[in-house]
C-alpha cells in the first residue's frame, strides 16, 4: 500500500467550458480511520455531467479547495471496524480521491455476480444503468414495439437506454450523437435502428429523416434544440422523459429551446424529469434484469475506461467533449489487466 493519498480539489469556479485549471491533485499522508471506521483504497472513480453542475456556485456543489464527491469502488485496507472487514469491496461516494476513510452507513456492500467486472458497479448496475432503467420503465412505461428517439445516444445513458430498450421489446431506435464514427458504432454494436450526428444541421429537420413516421417516447440526455425537434416527432401519447439537459451544463445563460406548447395538449403527450436518487430502492430490481442477460451475453457492458488517477480530470473534461462511448469509469493501475 502506498503511504500517501491523491485528492482532487476544486480551485476556481469555471464560466463556460472548464479545463485542468479549475482543479488541483493535494498529496496527504494516508487518512488514519477513526474508531468504527475504515480505510479503503479506491479502484474504480465515476465522473458524470452533473459534477459539471456542482463546479457552479449552486446550492449542493463543490466547495473550493475540499474533496470532491463522486461515485467510486474500492477495497478496505484497514478497519477499525468488524462490519467492515479489510479485502471488502465496497460501493461509496467520496470519490475523486485514492483513499477515503468511510463508516458502514456511507457504504453499500456490492454483492459478486460471476463473470460480471467491477466496473459494473459504476456503468450497466449502478448510476448509469439505474437511470436508464427508471427512464424506459417508470416514466416512458415502454410498451412493447414502441418507436424511440434518444439523445447522447453513445453516452452511459444512451447506450444503456438502447440495450435496455431492445431487450424490453421496443420497436425501432433513432439516437443522435456527436461524430458518424459514434453512429456507425451505434448502429452496428448496440442495436440503434438510425442515428444522426447532430452537428449535420436543424435537429429537426435530421431527426425527421431518421424517424420519419415519428416516435412515441424521447429519452432526452441532452435538452435544447434537440429536445424542440422531438416535441415536433412525437406521435399522439407520447412521452419525453427529461433526464438531463448536457446541451447548457457549458454554457448557462442560454435561453431554453422554443416548442409549440400545444402540442403537448393536441397529441396528449406526458413530459416528465426524474433523479435517479430517488428510485434507489429499484437496485435489487434493476439486478434481476440486467445480470442474468449480461452473464448469458444478451447484454453487454459499454464503457471507456482510462487508466491512472492522474487522469481523472481529463477524463471528465473528455467526457463533457464527448471522448467517450458508453459511460466513461477511471481504474487505477493495480487493475489493469496483466498481458500475458
Ligand atoms: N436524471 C438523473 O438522475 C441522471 C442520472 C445520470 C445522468 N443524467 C444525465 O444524463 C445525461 C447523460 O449522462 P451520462 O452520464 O450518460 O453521460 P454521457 O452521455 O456518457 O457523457 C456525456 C455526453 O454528452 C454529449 N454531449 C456533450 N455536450 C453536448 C452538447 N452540447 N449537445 C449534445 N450532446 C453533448 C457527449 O457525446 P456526443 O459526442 O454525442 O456529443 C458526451 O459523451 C446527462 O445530461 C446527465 O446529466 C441524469
Amino acid at each position: 500500500m502506498t503511504e500517501t493519498a491523491l485528492t482532487v480539489h476544486q480551485t476556481v469556479r469555471p464560466h463556460g467550458f472548464p479545463t485542468a485549471d479549475h482543479f488541483t491533485f493535494a498529496e496527504s499522508p494516508l487518512p488514519e480511520p477513526a474508531a468504527g471506521s475504515a480505510l479503503v483504497e479506491n479502484l474504480y472513480w465515476s465522473v458524470d455531467p452533473y459534477h459539471r453542475e456542482m463546479m457552479d456556485a449552486v446550492s449542493g456543489g463543490f466547495a473550493l479547495g475540499a474533496p470532491l464527491e463522486g461515485r467510486t469502488v474500492g477495497r478496505v485496507v484497514a478497519s477499525r471496524t468488524p462490519r467492515l472487514p479489510e479485502g471488502e469491496i465496497v460501493f461509496h461516494r467520496k470519490g475523486w480521491r485514492t483513499h477515503a476513510t468511510v463508516t458502514p452507513e456511507e457504504i453499500r456492500r456490492l454483492p459478486r455476480f460471476d463473470g460480471v467486472p467491477l466496473t459494473a458497479y459504476l456503468s450497466t448496475l449502478g448510476g448509469t444503468g439505474l437511470t436508464a432503467y427508471v427512464g424506459l420503465t417508470r416514466i416512458a412505461r415502454l410498451q412493447e414495439g414502441e418507436d424511440l428517439f434518444v439523445s447522447a445516444a453513445a453516452g452511459g445513458v444512451g447506450t444503456t437506454t438502447g440495450r435496455f430498450a431492445k431487450l424490453l421489446g421496443a420497436g425501432r431506435l433513432v439516437g443522435s450523437a456527436g461524430s458518424a464514427a459514434k453512429a456507425a458504432h451505434l448502429m452496428r454494436e448496440v442495436g440503434y435502428d438510425a442515428v444522426f450526428d447532430y452537428h449535420d444541421g436543424p435537429a429537426a429537420d435530421l431527426l425527421g429523416k431518421a424517424a420519419p413516421d415519428g416516435v412515441d417516447v424521447f429519452v432526452d440526455n441532452v435538452g435544447g434544440e434537440q429536445l424542440a425537434a422531438a416535441v415536433g416527432a412525437l406521435r399522439e401519447f407520447g412521452r419525453v422523459v427529461r433526464v438531463g439537459t448536457i446541451s447548457q451544463y457549458n454554457t448557462p445563460g442560454t435561453s431554453s429551446p422554443r416548442f409549440d406548447h400545444a402540442d403537448i395538449v393536441e397529441k396528449s403527450l406526458r413530459m416528465e424529469g426524474f433523479l435517479v436518487r430517488n428510485y434507489l430502492d429499484l437496485q435489487e430490481e434493476l439486478y434481476e434484469f440486467a445480470v442474468p442477460r449480461l452473464q448469458s451475453g444478451r447484454l453487454a457492458l459499454d464503457e471507456t475506461v482510462v487508466d491512472g488517477f492522474e487522469h481523472i480530470v481529463d477524463a471528465f473534461l473528455g467526457m463533457l467533449r464527448g471522448e467517450n462511448t458508453g459511460k466513461i469509469i477511471v481504474r487505477d493501475r493495480t487493475q489493469v489487466p496483466s498481458v500475458s
